[in-house]
């Protein structure tokens, strides 16, 4: 007999940066009892699900999340008592309806999706499977190749830097485990780097350095100086993907280079930077390397570069499908980034992902920059196959949360377990 579900109640809690977050419990009838936790974002795109925040100033300054706790105990869980747990679709569907607004504003995507995740871990349980294998059938065997956010800037970061993200990404590393070895020597090689140049080697959010450097090149540079001292070769082993997150620098229709002073420039000119920069590294995808509005641009810089290189929108199509069925009409970028929360449920965020298989595209499950220290994004990663995982460097444990959680994944599929590069190798 399978369980149904007998309790739903939810917690605040705090995620990575002290800020609060929610907590879902789900109970099952039959004992089972599972929780899910729910990350949030710092650099955000304008046309995401609705994080709903209590905005009382008098409890953590306006950022609690009280309300969305009350909905998930008042609202929500009355509606799904004595539901089968591995309804999934129709329990989204049942609180897309009880909310009842196009971007989750009246319950809150963060209470949505805590809910949308417990409900799903407990059908796992319940059923005796993994999660990986609940979610992503018998097939679910590829582990991804991590993209790890070694150096950061932007919103993410009191530093010199604009750009958000500088990631590591072990191409040509044979495993999973391997892969993650490459990146975590190369970020601790890093360290030394940067600290022989007296630069800080204080970490950002997502646990990459955040150095003052004199340009955003240099970011690059030490990078590829970083690889090659840990003992790989930059393009073959590993590879470099960007994350600039180009919305939050992008204000009276420029990209606004503040941060390294280095004055603006339009669409057509940071085009024209990445094709240099994919020419001096090794670069192999690029994420929101323009603003989130910045269509016709992403057009331009997919044919520019599309062929040789992943282009990736995150803030562009925010894991929603009417922004990708745009995306994939206009041809404006040839990957997405996947990040639950931006949606605000499981049977959602797998349309989206249905919708890039469809397309030929690429699709990369991701973290938010505040985290928890929830794994569930690391067996999601493995049920949909894509091969691609941002979940941040080699430090702070909310990352290190998930690359553990691989590394058993790996352990548990032994001979059966697939690690093959999104990207061919370049030397
Ligand atoms: P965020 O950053 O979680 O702060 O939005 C991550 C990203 O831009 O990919
Ligand atoms: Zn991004």
């Amino acid at each position: 007999m399978n369980g149904t579900i007998s309790k739903i109640e939810a917690l605040e809690i705090l995620d990575s940066r002290g800020n609060p977050t929610i907590r879902v419990f789900v109970t099952l009838d039959n004992g089972v009892r599972t929780s899910a936790s729910v990350p949030s974002g710092a650099s955000t795109g304008e046309n995401e699900a609705i994080e709903l925040r209590d905005g009382d100033p008098k409890h953590y300054g306006g950022k609690g999340v009280l309300k969305a706790v009350s909905n998930v105990n008042k609202i929500i869980a009355p509606k799904l008592l004595g539901m089968d747990p591995s309804q999934q679709a129709r329990i989204d569907r049942l609180m897309i309806e009880l909310d009842g607004t196009p971007n989750k504003a009246r319950l809150g995507a963060n209470a949505i999706l805590g809910v949308s995740m417990a409900v799903a871990k407990a059908a796992a349980r319940d059923a005796g499977m993994t999660l990986y294998n609940y979610l992503g059938g018998v097939g679910a065997t590829r582990l991804p190749v991590p993209m790890m956010n070694i150096l950061n800037g932007g919103k993410h970061a009191d530093n010199s830097v604009d750009f958000q993200e500088f990631m590591v990404m072990p191409v040509g590393a044979p495993s999973f485990s391997e892969a993650l070895r490459y990146g975590a020597e190369t970020f601790h090689v890093l360290k030394k780097l940067l600290a022989k140049k007296n630069y800080s080697t204080a970490v950002g959010d997502e646990g990459g350095f955040a150095p003052n450097l004199r340009s955003n090149d240099e970011a690059c540079e030490v990078i590829v100086e970083a690889i090659k001292a840990a003992g790989f070769q930059p393009g073959r082993d590993i590879a470099i993907a960007l994350d600039p997150a180009a919305s939050s620098f992008f204000e009276k229709d420029s990209y606004q280079l503040t941060k390294s002073k280095s004055g603006s420039k339009n669409s057509a000119e940071m085009i024209s930077l990445y094709q240099d920069w994919v020419k001096r590294f090794p670069i192999v995808s690029i994420e929101d390397g323009l603003a989130e509005n910045d269509w016709k641009g992403f057009a331009r810089m997919m044919q520019a570069m599309g062929d040789r290189t992943q282009i990736v929108g995150d803030d562009l199509f925010v894991t929603n499908t009417k922004f990708v069925a745009r995306g994939i009409e206009e041809g404006s970028a040839n990957s997405v980034l996947i990040k639950l929360n931006q949606i605000g449920t499981i049977s959602e965020t797998v349309d989206t992902i249905a919708m890039c298989r469809k397309a030929g595209w690429g699709y990369v499950i991701s973290h938010r920059s505040g985290e928890t220290e929830d794994t569930f994004m690391a067996d999601f990663t493995v049920a949909m196959g894509g091969g691609q995982i941002k979940t941040g460097s080699a430090c702070r444990s909310e990352r290190i949360a998930k690359y553990n959680r691989l590394l058993e994944i790996e352990m548990e599929l032994g001979g059966s377990a697939v690690f093959s590069s999104p990207f061919k190798a370049t030397s």
